[in-house]
């Protein structure tokens, strides 16, 4: 059994613990929400058991499709244990369909399918507010070369695929996400943080209901009830 040591980190909804083994992290989320760069904050009881169940549930499901991740076990509600990487400091977000920061700033009605998948890549730097940046910024910048920028959205493609199927399995339109990666000790790359209604934009396929974090950042009510039917339907597929 792993056991839990120091504090490594504590993020705006998770708190990360080195353990005995040291290529290990202990993952704990936290009752926490926040929005706009953190500005904005709420504690938000049964957050954490949610997004740790629902991302633990995703997690397993990517590794069945063959997708390696971070993900080892999940090791009780609101904890699991991960493979210890070093983040590369950018959002990869992917959209099947306009919503969110793509609607506004290219004046595009949220809902709208795009012709195919895009790959988006934001700068993870709370000081600049995490800007959209290229391919080639990623290489100025040395947050990573050409190859593992082919590496990472090929990956994110083949994430969106099988992430695509599972929602609709479940009657959920996966209208965008954003996941991250990080390099383990052997210097090769993969997918880790979280996937869930926090990171996810996740619309009810009948009834374009949102089921996921912009039921808070938008003020249109309690998101745990909300995470709770995005969780019961995985659970129950
Ligand atoms: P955006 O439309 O605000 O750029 O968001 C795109 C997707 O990325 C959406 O599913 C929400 C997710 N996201 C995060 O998980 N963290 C973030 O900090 C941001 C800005 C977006």
């Amino acid at each position: 059994m792993v056991e839990k040591r120091e504090l490594l980190y504590e993020g705006k909804a998770k708190k990360l613990f080195v353990t005995d083994e040291e290529n290990q992290l202990w993952v704990e989320y936290l009752d926490q929400a926040t929005a706009l760069n953190g500005a904005r904050k709420d504690q938000v009881l049964g957050k954490a058991d949610l997004n740790n169940q629902i991302t633990s549930a995703i997690f397993e499901a990517l590794i069945l499709k063959g997708i390696k991740s971070h993900f080892i076990r999940q090791l009780s509600d609101n904890e699991q244990l991960v493979t210890k990487v070093d983040i590369i400091p950018l959002e990869v977000v992917v959209r099947n369909y306009a919503a969110g920061s793509f609607s506004k700033r290219l004046a595009i009605d949220e809902g709208k399918k795009l012709n195919f998948p895009i790959v988006e890549f934001y700068y993870k730097n709370d000081a600049l507010d995490d800007p959209i940046i290229n391919e080639d910024h990623v290489k100025i910048l040395e947050i990573a070369d050409s190859q593992e920028i082919k590496t990472i959205k090929a990956a994110a493609r083949e994430i969106n695929s099988v992430l695509i199927e599972l929602f609709d399995d479940i009657g959920i339109r996966l209208i965008d996400f954003k996941i991250e990666f990080g390099r383990t000790a052997d210097g090769s790359i993969l997918l880790a943080d979280e996937i869930s209604p926090d990171t996810c934009r996740l619309w009810d396929k009948e009834t374009n209901e949102h089921l996921d974090k912009d039921v808070y950042r938008r003020d249109l009510g309690d998101i745990v009830p909300v995470y709770q039917e995005v969780y019961t339907r995985l659970k129950n597929k």
